[in-house]
């Protein structure tokens, strides 16, 4: 096919008159493509799926049916706007009784999101100018970035790397970079090294924003998902809402990936402006679905069963996983366990080298019918989320015996 006019006409910022006509494939089409295969070489085999990055369940029955009352009301059925008092009476009681931040002002100091990931694309318009700097970490979720190049800012790499417990170094940028800096991204419990934050990291991040005048974005998507102690809020961090703001989800802690629903909060400033590029960009999400999402943030006792469910099947992973020679260690929350992928696999049947993390993954899929997502941003690791499918304790337990059996034939090397 020729190409038309049409072609001369993409923005640079998605390859201008190239756009369509890389050949690249990149890792998740990989990992499809891999599970395809191997499927079609081994028809009815049973492929245990630990690449998901979202939950095996649907959201609580009581949701559901908090939706369905909700969508039955005249009054929720037009444009939402920003919303109405409903999600954010309940973002501002859920900050205080999850999150220990107290004191949120519902009115100014939360607006809702049509889940994270579009709250991440829009946040990018408030802050950055052309030739402005963002730091993200990275391995990361990189949603922010990606929207901040197409306002012509760049991104500046802080990697997480193990013997930093995954915490980024913010004594590595230097002086250079800092000056062009306007927004720092953070993401804990992390996507996808499952670390988590602590509150002298946190203090150490608000004098760093005010130090070198910095936005603190804090993406807490798997905050409530811990499994041991309490969630972490940056908001919690004395000073933390004079320079930043927190964007909290159902998605992950509700089982509400597809209802698309959260909420941003903290510096009432910041808000607004999110809540202004919003106001500009969609009418907000509908109300029905806000309403329900306000029930479950008050039921936190719903994220409670839903982490247990995660921890039981993490200490089963771990434990399977350090049996075969893996350092996995377990973490505090999310879903993922994230550890370093092998050099190389020895057995029976053959010697298999391993190049980086990618190589192992597509190796784990071809051989041995099990999907994870390799990692080879700051060292080479896979990711293993316990979100796979099985429905319930005995069905876990068999996937993980299946998991162990598969890899049993082979010894590790590191
Ligand atoms: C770190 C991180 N942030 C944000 C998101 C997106 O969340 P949401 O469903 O609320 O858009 C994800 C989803 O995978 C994530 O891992």
């Amino acid at each position: 096919m020729s190409d038309s006019y049409l072609q001369d006409l993409f923005a640079d910022r998605i390859g201008g008159k190239n756009y369509g006509k890389s050949t690249a494939i990149y890792k998740f089409e990989k990992i499809k493509r891999a599970k395809r295969a191997a499927l079609a070489a081994n028809p009815g085999a049973e492929i245990l799926d630990l690449g998901v990055g979202e939950p095996d369940e649907m959201a609580f029955p009581e949701v559901v049916a908090k939706l369905s009352e909700e969508a039955g009301k005249p009054e929720n059925r037009g444009y939402a706007d920003n919303g109405d008092d409903v999600l954010k009476q309940a973002a501002a009681r859920y900050m205080d009784r999850v999150c220990a931040v107290r004191g949120i002002d519902p009115e100014t100091e939360v607006v809702h999101s049509i889940g994270s990931k579009a709250a991440l694309s829009i946040l990018p318009a408030a802050l950055v100018n052309p030739g402005d700097c963002v730091l993200m970490t990275t391995p990361g979720y990189p949603v922010f970035g990606t929207h901040a190049k197409y306002y012509g800012g760049t991104v500046h790499p802080l990697p997480l790397l193990e013997a930093n417990g995954f915490l980024p170094d913010l004594d590595s940028v230097s002086a250079d970079v800092l000056r062009k800096c306007k927004a720092l991204v953070l993401n804990y419990p992390n996507n996808p090294t499952g670390a988590s934050a602590t509150p002298e990291f946190f203090a150490k991040v608000v004098e760093f924003a005010v130090k070198h005048r910095i936005v603190v974005i804090h993406d807490a998507a798997y905050a409530a998902l811990v499994f041991e102690g309490k969630s972490l809020s940056f908001l919690a961090t004395p000073g933390a809402k004079d320079v930043g703001i927190e964007l909290h989800s159902a998605s992950k802690s509700f089982n509400m990936t597809g209802w698309r629903c959260g909420f941003v909060a903290g510096n009432a400033r910041l808000v607004r402006a999110y809540a202004d590029i919003k106001d500009n960009s969609d009418s907000g999400q509908f109300l029905a679905i806000q309403h329900a999402t306000a029930h479950a943030f008050d039921h936190p006792q719903i994220t409670e069963k839903i982490a247990a469910k995660y921890l039981r099947r993490m200490s089963g992973l771990v434990d399977m996983l350090k049996e075969r020679g893996f350092a996995a260690v377990k973490p505090k929350g999310s879903f993922f366990l994230y550890v370093k992928a092998p050099k190389s696999a020895r057995g029976k049947s053959g010697h298999w080298k391993f190049e980086n993390a990618e190589a192992c993954s597509q190796w784990l899929i071809t051989e041995k019918f099990i999907s994870t997502v390799p990692w080879d941003d700051a060292g080479a690791y896979l990711r293993w989320s316990v979100t796979f499918s099985a429905r319930d304790a005995a069905d876990e337990q068999r996937v993980l015996n299946e998991i162990r059996a598969r890899l049993s034939d082979v010894t590790f090397e590191f």
